[in-house]
């Protein structure tokens, strides 16, 4: 699988793309986990990170860019990869695939996860992540198995700081104005493939499988 999981935030991407990426054995390559380790750790890109990521906008190209491939050259991601939160803008997108082609892996699909803005606003406001291994769980939708703790690997669960509801709002503008080109973009390339992103994670799930295997 070489493939792009995309959507406006909340749509489940991570939730998706962890399970995804584990069924194909390729690794998840998470931007938004990537950065939110490096600010836990205090690394300078952490540092850069954080002031972007606490208004809600987007780290700039340059930075994610820089990230993306040194990612994509690692051993692993000879295998494949599922890309969840990359890119998000056009040049973004530009840059992707002229790494891609230097690797010669090409893109094989871009899965559009689509969710209406009332219920990514519900489902934003109820998410508890873990900053441990970055599972996301919702207080109704997907409980956590032991309250508050993580059942993959126990840690303690957080509200993210990005969810406040003012943060909620000035995301999804951002994807509006930033990320929802690329829909033109990869729908010219003939990789794109929309999925509702309503109803359960399983059943979610099954139709981004299915939309895979087209
Ligand atoms: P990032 O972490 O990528 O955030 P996002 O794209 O806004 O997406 P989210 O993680 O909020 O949501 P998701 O779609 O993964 O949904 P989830 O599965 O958790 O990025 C954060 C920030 O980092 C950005 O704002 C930006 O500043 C920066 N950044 C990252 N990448 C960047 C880039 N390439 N360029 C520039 N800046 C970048 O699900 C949400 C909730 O819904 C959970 O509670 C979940 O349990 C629940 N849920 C999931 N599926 C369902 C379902 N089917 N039904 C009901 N509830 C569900």
């Amino acid at each position: 699988m070489r493939a792009v999981l995309m959507g406006p935030p909340g749509a489940g991407k991570g939730t998706q793309a962890q399970v995804l990426a584990q069924g194909a054995q390729v690794p998840q390559v998470a931007t938004g986990d990537i950065l939110r380790r490096a600010r836990e750790e205090g690394t300078p890109l952490g540092r850069t990170a954080q002031s972007y990521m606490d208004k809600g906008e987007l780290v700039p190209d340059e930075v994610m860019i820089g990230i993306i491939e040194e990612r994509l050259r690692q051993e692993d991601a000879k295998a494949g990869f599922l890309l969840d939160g990359f890119p998000r803008t056009v040049p973004q997108a530009e840059a992707l695939d002229r790494l891609l082609q230097q690797l010669g892996m090409p893109l094989e699909a871009v899965l559009l996860l689509e969710v209406p803005e009332d219920a990514i606003v519900r489902r934003l406001s109820g998410r508890r992540t873990c900053p441990s291994c970055g599972r996301s769980y919702h207080i109704e939708n997907d409980p956590p198995p032991v309250d508050g703790h993580c059942g993959t690997c126990g840690a303690e669960l957080v509200t993210r700081t990005d969810d406040r509801p003012e943060t909620v709002l000035s995301r999804l503008e951002v994807y509006r104005r930033s990320t929802e080109p690329l829909k033109t973009y990869y729908q010219a390339k003939g990789v794109l493939r929309a999925v509702d992103g309503v109803g359960k994670v399983e059943e979610v799930t099954a139709r981004l499988r299915a939309a895979l295997h087209d």
